[in-house]
C-alpha cells in the first residue's frame, strides 16, 4: 500500500517534527492524515477540529510551508514527493503539538475596537440598510471572516512586529466602518492610528493570499488607512 512519510510537530514552541507513516488513500485531506496518526500512532497528539467542512476555522494548520485549513486541503493538492509536513500555525504561542494559543489574536479584535456599538435604542426603528449598494456588498463579503488566523500566520508583519493587530482584527474593523449604524467611529479611528494599527502594515498583500475565503484584508486595510487619517 502506497504511503505518505509524514513530519508532525510535536511538543511546546521548543518541540520538534517526528516522522509518522500514515496510508495514502483517495479523496485524503490533511486533516484525515492528522486523524489517522492520532488514532494509530500517538493518541497524545493535541490539535483542532471541530465542522470538517470548512466553516468553523478551527483547524488551521502550517502545511509544507504555507498557513490552511487542513479539513479543506486535498493531500493530493498539496502533497510533494509523498511528504507532508504539518506544524503549528505560525504568529501564535504553541500550547502543544498543532494547537496554537488563540487568546492573543482575539486580544486583538477588542483592541481594534471590532465590535458593533449602535447608536439606536429599542424604540426606534431599525436603520434602512440598502443591500444593493456597492459599500454594503463589500462589506458583507469581509463579514464572512471566520477567524481561522490563517491570514495572521501569513503576515510578514506580525511575525516582525508581534504588536501589529494584524489583518483579521483590522478586516473587522473596516466592517464597523462602513457601517453607518456603529457610533464608535471615534474611539475606533484613535485605535487604528495607534502604535501597531494601521499605519504598521507594510502591504506585502500575503493575508488576501491565502485567505481560505478569498476576503481582501489587505484591501481593506488599506481603505482603513484613508478612513484613519481623513474620516468618511
Ligand atoms: Fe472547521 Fe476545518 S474543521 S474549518
Amino acid at each position: 500500500m502506497a504511503e505518505l512519510d509524514v513530519r508532525l510537530w510535536r511538543g511546546d514552541g521548543a518541540g520538534r517534527f517526528e516522522r509518522y507513516r500514515v496510508p495514502r488513500r483517495a479523496n485524503q485531506t490533511v486533516l484525515d492524515v492528522v486523524t489517522w496518526v492520532q488514532r494509530h500512532l500517538a493518541p497524545d497528539l493535541a490539535y483542532r477540529f471541530a465542522c470538517r467542512v470548512g466553516m468553523c476555522g478551527s483547524c488551521a494548520m502550517t502545511v509544507n510551508g504555507r498557513p490552511r485549513w487542513t479539513c479543506r486541503s486535498h493531500v493530493s493538492k498539496v502533497v510533494k514527493d509523498d511528504r507532508l509536513e504539518i506544524g503549528p500555525l505560525r504568529n501564535l504561542p504553541v500550547i502543544r503539538d498543532l494547537a496554537v494559543d488563540m487568546s492573543g489574536f482575539f486580544d486583538k479584535w477588542q483592541d481594534a475596537r471590532g465590535r458593533f456599538a449602535g447608536t439606536a435604542d429599542r424604540h426606534q426603528r431599525p436603520a434602512p440598510i440598502d443591500a444593493t449598494s456597492p459599500a454594503r456588498r463589500q462589506a458583507d463579503a469581509a463579514i464572512e471572516c471566520i477567524n481561522c488566523a490563517v491570514c495572521y500566520a501569513a503576515c510578514e508583519t506580525v511575525a516582525w512586529r508581534p504588536g501589529y493587530l494584524g489583518p483579521a482584527a483590522l478586516n473587522r474593523a473596516w466592517t464597523l466602518a462602513q457601517d453607518e449604524r456603529d457610533g464608535d467611529g471615534a474611539a475606533r479611528r484613535a485605535a487604528l492610528g495607534a502604535d501597531d494599527g494601521v499605519f504598521t502594515c507594510h502591504s506585502h498583500g500575503a493575508c488576501s493570499e491565502h485567505c481560505p475565503v478569498g476576503l481582501d484584508p489587505a484591501g481593506s486595510i488599506a481603505d482603513l488607512k484613508r478612513w484613519a487619517l481623513f474620516g468618511g
